[in-house]
């Protein structure tokens, strides 16, 4: 290992191999997915820091200017955005909500399908003109997408217009990397592979005071051989306890109502901390004690769901009875070849304890259908599943290759077609569901988290329920940021109509 591959990991490139040498331009650069050696990655270079500060002489940076993010895809991407926000508000800049007055534009990017990077391509272009009108903003591409070295050469290629590309890693850097961009006429690109740091200490504005994203570990370890995100978002690396304990005790005195733990397997939480016998079911047991109305954490692994983290749900406490538990197919064969880690017949098995332990638990999932060689029957599998679980919601995609990772390598002989009308029969079914998940609301009184305003009528207030059904009801606008008593009054295909009651001072999350 040379001296750049041992400050920035194994994967560091020294010689960028690009059709065209756009060397110059590159800091490090992460190679495209490679299994092999993203396996072999090591546990032990996780460093923790707490020592992240403004420099002085980057300080005002952002007087008179104003920063817009476009945040796409996962709750991850969300968060990333408020801590974005928290370093641009630290160097002085204020924000705005379109792009036309802003300063910088920076576009949090998402890699996990296809037609996800084909909206970020088009908005990039979109900018082009922007740039043309107003040569001074700052345009940046950030977030999962950058992470690929094939976008960062696009991008190189032919999207001039932008000014700075700064991967997953790297947000802590953006207050160099801006005055590197408002200094240099070249594209600044700082992507680093080296993926072994957590930092404590990054500013954050959160979008709002009423729900608060907590972030409890970084990075996935499980290599599902469709997904791109082991690459992009790097092995896995857990926060300590105490941090996550000390944030959301500060969010509880700021009066937050509800927390959502994140990471893109929590389950797997503390595995990856050397010695530590402390799991996600001890870290919530932990949270518990808080005293903030609702808990929930996302997303779930069925590998790593164990009795600690069922019996931590089924206590009678503030972790809501929602169980989100991606199953990604109902086959055998498809689930083996998907890397997945378990069977059908262990997934039901597991659907079977939770039921048990937690019997009106509310169960979601994501679904994959299309991935290559998928057969009828064993599509007809996936949604006998979805049947035997009763599913109350689910998120289902048509499969999308993604450049580098087992699976893009598979021959396939599904045509797109016959995909994308898997895709419509499945979601019939999903529909159907829902809607059946509703039903027996009608009547019931329900507590709701006040959010806001309804998106589609200024008069109307809407809130989710513990089991995140969506609730629209009239009262008056104090109730925001409340949870209410609703009083449920129809049910549609996936929200509920309701009237108001009255404001409850503690929810009882009923099991
Ligand atoms: N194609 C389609 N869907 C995917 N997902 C992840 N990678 C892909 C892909 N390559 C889905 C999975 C995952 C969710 C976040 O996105 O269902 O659970
Ligand atoms: Fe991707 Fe989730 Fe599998 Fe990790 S567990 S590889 S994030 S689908």
């Amino acid at each position: 290992m040379n001296e750049e591959q041992r400050k920035y990991g194994a994967n560091a490139k020294t010689e960028p191999n690009l059709e065209k040498d756009y060397s110059k331009y590159f800091e490090h650069v992460y190679q495209p997915p490679n299994l092999k050696e993203a396996k072999t990655r090591g546990k032990s270079e996780v460093e923790y820091h707490d020592d992240f500060k403004i420099d002085e002489r980057h300080r005002g940076m952002g007087k008179g200017r104003k920063f817009y993010i476009r945040t796409y895809g996962c709750q991850m991407n969300e968060h990333d955005t408020e801590v974005m926000a928290g370093i641009f508000q630290a160097l002085g800049f204020t924000p705005t909500n379109t792009v036309d007055d802003a300063d910088v534009i920076l576009l949090n990017t998402c890699a996990i399908r296809e037609n996800a990077e084909n909206k970020v391509f088009s908005e990039i272009g979109n900018l082009k003109h922007l740039k043309q009108e107003r040569p001074d903003c700052i345009i940046g591409v950030c977030g999962c997408m950058s992470q690929e070295e094939s976008v960062v050469n696009k991008i190189l290629k032919s999207y001039q217009n932008v000014d700075m590309i700064f991967g997953t890693h790297n947000i802590h850097r953006l207050p160099d990397i801006l005055e590197e961009a408002y200094m240099s006429k070249a594209m600044v690109v700082e992507v680093w592979s080296k993926e072994g740091d957590v930092i404590e200490n990054l500013p954050k504005v959160r979008n709002g005071r009423i729900k608060a994203w907590v972030n409890i570990m970084y990075g996935c370890d499980k290599f599902c051989t469709y997904c791109i995100v082991p690459f992009t978002r790097g092995k896995e690396r857990s926060r300590m306890p105490a941090e996550i304990i000390a944030e959301v005790r500060d969010l509880a005195r700021q009066g937050y109502q509800e927390i959502c733990l994140l990471g893109q397997n929590v389950n797997a939480y503390g595995k990856d901390i050397d010695g530590l016998e402390y799991g996600l079911g001890d870290l919530l047991k932990d949270i518990n004690k808080i005293d903030i109305p609702r808990v929930r954490f996302t997303t779930s692994h069925p590998w790593d769901f164990d009795d600690r983290l069922i019996n931590a749900i089924a206590e009678d406490n503030n972790i809501v009875p929602h169980v989100h538990l991606p199953v990604q197919s109902g086959n055998n064969n498809v689930l083996k070849i998907m890397g997945r880690k378990y069977t059908r017949e262990s997934y039901l098995e597991l659907v079977r304890k939770i039921k048990t332990a937690i019997p009106d638990v509310a169960l979601t999932t994501d679904i994959i259908v299309g991935y290559p060689n998928e057969t009828e029957a064993q599509f007809l599998e996936t949604i006998d599943l979805y049947h035997e679980v009763g599913f109350e919601h689910a998120y289902t995609y048509v499969y999308s290759p993604r450049e580098g990772t087992p699976a893009a390598k598979m021959k396939d002989n599904v045509p797109e077609k016959e995909k994308k009308q898997r895709l419509q029969r499945l979601n019939k079914v999903v529909g159907e569901y829902a809607a059946k998940s509703l039903k027996p609301y009608e009547g019931q009184e329900v507590f709701v988290l006040c959010e806001g305003t309804s998106k589609r009528d200024d008069e109307v207030l809407a809130g989710y329920t513990e089991k995140n059904k969506l609730v629209n009801f009239k009262a008056s606008q104090d109730v925001i940021g409340k949870i209410v008593k609703v009083k449920i009054t129809e049910a549609k295909q996936y929200s509920l109509n309701g009237e108001f009651i009255e404001i409850v001072s503690k929810e009882k999350v009923a099991h």
